[in-house]
């Protein structure tokens, strides 16, 4: 928990995003499907998920050119420079090579040289785990300048054969510029996980002594995610509300991990926040796991909603099974 006495706080001070450039419609996937021989339907789609688009990495885009050009956004809006970053942060579960890190790649591409530099693995909760990280070491003086980076191409784990799971994900990046300032700033962060249920959503594959193990697509019993989802986002921003001595009136947004639309309706409705508070930007995007948060709250920040001195509450949660959420003011 935060010491709301302390006089150094970690605030946000610039967003941005980046996406692939092709763009997937329902349509064109349902179409693409049907020539593999899998069945699905816009309609199945839409009512099940809310999902009416997705962008798909392809050719030179990676996890890492995708996470580049969010965070160069990000900067750009914070009137900051590669050469402020002393701390670059980036939540992902498809880095493009087991090492080195996917942010040290983004460090390379952005010319942020010096700083420190890692990934955070926490599946869907990841940016809420790097964002939480982040404000952490700026609060305790060990950066003064943080880039977070929420970036996946889940794209690349899919198992284009199974219905259940392949219509759902997307790819994508969003970030974040945090700076020490007297003011708030982040207000309160609370991070969970329960490694009981790993096996809930997992990707187990990886390469042991020159081999391929495990499987390696992504695998999901989406009934169990979803019911514990609905759950642990509930405790999880009543946790975050109490820590910083808030309600939720006090609330102008609302950013759930944008997985399904039923999920974040349901936690709106447990939280008792009007549906016009949530920010829902899974109908174009799908899910980027880690990206999802950012990427919402930068086009949300663009398009004028979010706007500054406003309270918002970003909540992850995915794969471990791994949750949290960062109360701030904008
Ligand atoms: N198109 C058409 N039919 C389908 C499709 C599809 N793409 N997928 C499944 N179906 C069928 C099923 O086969 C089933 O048919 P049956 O009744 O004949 O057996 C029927 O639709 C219903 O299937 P359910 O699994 O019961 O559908 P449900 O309403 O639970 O929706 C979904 C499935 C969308 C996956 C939902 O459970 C969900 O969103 N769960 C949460 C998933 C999630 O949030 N995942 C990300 C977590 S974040 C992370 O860490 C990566």
């Amino acid at each position: 928990m935060h010491d709301i006495s302390s006089p150094r706080f970690a605030r946000i001070v610039g967003t941005g995003s980046a996406l692939p450039e092709r763009s997937v419609s329902n349509a064109e996937l349902v179409a693409e499907l049907a020539e593999r021989g899998i069945e699905t339907s816009d309609d199945w789609i839409v009512e099940r998920t809310g999902i009416r688009n997705r962008y798909l990495a392809s050719g030179d885009e990676t996890t890492a050119t995708l996470g580049a050009q969010a965070g160069q956004r990000a900067l750009d809006a914070a009137g900051r420079t590669a050469a402020d970053v002393d701390l670059l942060i980036v939540a992902t579960s498809t880095p493009d090579q087991i090492f080195p890190s996917t942010a040290c790649l983004i460090q390379r591409e952005l010319g942020a040289f010096g700083g420190a530099a890692f990934d955070v693995q926490a599946v869907c909760a990841g940016f809420v785990y790097a964002l939480a990280t982040a404000d952490s070491m700026i609060r305790s003086g060990l950066a003064r300048c943080a880039l977070v980076i929420g970036a996946e191409t889940f794209s690349t784990i899919l198992d284009w054969s199974d219905r259940t799971s392949c219509v759902l994900f997307g790819d994508g990046a969003g970030a974040v510029v945090l700076v020490a300032d007297q003011l708030p700033g982040i207000l309160s962060t609370a991070l969970h996980a329960d490694g009981r249920h790993a096996s809930i959503l997992c990707t187990t594959g990886s390469i042991r002594r020159g081999e391929i193990v495990g499987h390696p697509f992504l695998k999901m019993d989406g009934q169990a995610v979803f019911k514990l989802a609905v759950t642990v986002l509930d405790s999880v921003a009543r946790e975050v509300l109490d820590k910083a001595g808030m309600a939720v009136e006090d609330l102008d947004w609302l950013i759930p991990h944008q997985a399904n639309i039923r999920i974040l309706q349901a936690t709106g409705r447990r939280l008792g926040i009007d549906s016009g508070r949530v920010i829902v930007t899974l109908d174009r995007h799908a899910n980027t796991s880690a990206a999802s948060v950012p990427l919402a709250f930068d086009v949300a920040v663009r398009e004028g909603r979010i706007q500054s001195a406003q309270h918002v509450l970003l909540q992850g949660v995915g794969g471990g099974f791994a949750w949290g959420a960062v109360l701030l003011r904008f």
